[in-house]
């Protein structure tokens, strides 16, 4: 019988393009087009099973073995530090890390800067290899809020076109870090599932690097 690949794929629009990827590697999946509210589907066949998470879950299921691979960003990578392998960046989900603020934002550097985020690890790093004292007001989503009503001095978040900073008059500050998402493998599964895993990585690869070029 076929070794079956478990994949933890990133609900919503990054999880579509992902899948679509997949497929045309040859790792498609028929029933997972068929109904929107089910979250795991497999096709033995193609030797494949796909359930749909959290995208900032993608990285627990893969680290604790529920799924030998998945597709996260770099972001979440960063922010959790899970203990996975890092097997490819597809060159999809492009986006970056910034630290945004109002308009009339001034560093006054003798004050503890405050710093709405969803990713406390990322800005503690950044704002640590600066030397600079933040307050890390964790927030779960629209953060663009803080700095409006004067709750943060600034945020570190996505910045992918720029759209939410404009229309809440808010503009980039700097960038931290580019972000993309990655294909990402548990290291037992690498191990065990290893054949598997370096086909299934190394169709992938190559139908992205077709696309590039
Ligand atoms: C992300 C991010 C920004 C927005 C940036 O939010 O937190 O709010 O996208 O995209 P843009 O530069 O193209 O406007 P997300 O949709 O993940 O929602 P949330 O942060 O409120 O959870």
């Amino acid at each position: 019988m076929k070794q079956m690949i478990n994949v933890a794929l990133p609900k919503g629009r990054l999880g579509e393009k992902v899948l679509a990827i997949f497929e045309s590697c040859g790792y498609d999946c028929p029933a997972i087009h068929e109904t929107n509210r089910k979250l795991i589907f497999e096709n033995l066949d193609a030797g494949v099973r796909y359930f749909w998470v959290k995208p900032s879950d993608v990285s627990i299921y893969v680290e604790r073995g529920a799924a030998d691979i998945g597709v996260a960003g770099k972001d979440i990578l960063l922010e959790y530090a899970p203990d996975v392998y890092e097997l490819y960046n597809l060159g999809i989900g492009k986006c970056r890390m910034a630290v945004a603020a109002r308009r009339d934002f001034y560093d006054n550097t003798e004050r503890t800067l405050r710093v709405a985020t969803k990713f406390p690890n990322i800005a503690k790093t950044f704002y640590d290899k600066k030397g600079r004292d933040i307050d890390i007001i964790k927030l779960n989503g629209s953060i663009e809020i803080a700095p409006i009503l004067r709750m943060s001095d600034v945020i570190v978040d996505i910045v992918e076109t720029g759209t939410t900073l404009k229309e809440n008059n808010l503009e980039p500050v700097e960038t931290i870090v580019p972000i993309s998402a990655r294909l990402i493998s548990n290291k037992v599964s690498y191990k065990f599932k290893n054949k598997e895993i370096v086909k299934l990585a190394e169709s992938i690869k190559a139908y992205c690097e077709n696309r590039d070029n």
